[in-house]
């Protein structure tokens, strides 16, 4: 990192407020639960980001459902996708012929859910759909847009609420702009 100022410090603004979360996640887990029930679906959580996210989000879905964890990276330390998405846990569940509800932080370029969509679809789910927090269409590198999102983003570098930048950030209650001066990367 370039230069830390502190946790709060090093951010220039809040995006989205943890009351603005909290009624989305609700307003979400309603039209999942409506659209899911008696499905049994499968919550997939692809980790790290998607943490708090999905476990406010499974406890707003208000009907029988099951969860696994998923983990993939793609980012290094840095802010631009590398192109390379590798599976580092795979889930631990058979999804053939299940519902399977992929719940994700942050859909930038698209590649790692398009990976991750083909990789699942090959082994016959019922139904797959996505699920983002955050949304940055500007950056969309292949075409696949999420079933339902949180927020639409601008093509800032966000962190908090899961989401990080080199590891650091997760822990903020809030999604948050990082300073310039910390990520180095000039527009
Ligand atoms: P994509 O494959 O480019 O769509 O990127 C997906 C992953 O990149 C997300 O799940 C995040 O982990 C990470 N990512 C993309 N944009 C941001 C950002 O603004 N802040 C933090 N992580 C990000
Ligand atoms: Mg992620």
């Amino acid at each position: 990192m370039i230069n830390k100022m502190g946790l709060h410090e090093d951010i220039a603004y809040v995006l989205v407020s943890e009351e603005e979360l909290k009624k989305k996640v609700k307003e979400i887990g309603a039209l999942l639960t409506e659209e899911y029930r008696g499905k049994n679906p499968i919550f997939v959580c692809v980790m790290k980001g998607s943490v708090h996210f999905f476990s406010d989000l499974v406890r707003e879905f208000d009907d029988y459902c099951e969860i696994d964890f998923l983990s993939s990276s793609s980012y290094g330390d840095g802010t631009e996708h590398t192109g390379i998405v590798r599976i580092n846990k795979d889930l631990d569940m058979s999804i053939t012929g299940r519902h399977v509800i992929i719940v994700e932080d942050i859909m930038d370029s698209g590649l790692t859910l398009n990976h991750l969509t083909g990789m699942l679809n090959a082994r016959k789910p019922a139904s797959i759909k996505i699920v983002t927090l955050l949304d940055k269409p500007a950056r969309r590198r292949c075409a696949i847009n999420p079933d339902y999102y949180g927020f639409v983003v601008p093509d800032e570098f966000v962190v908090g609420y899961g989401l990080d930048y080199a590891q650091a950030y997760r822990n903020l209650p809030f999604v948050g702009v990082l300073k310039e001066e910390v990520h180095g990367i000039k527009k």
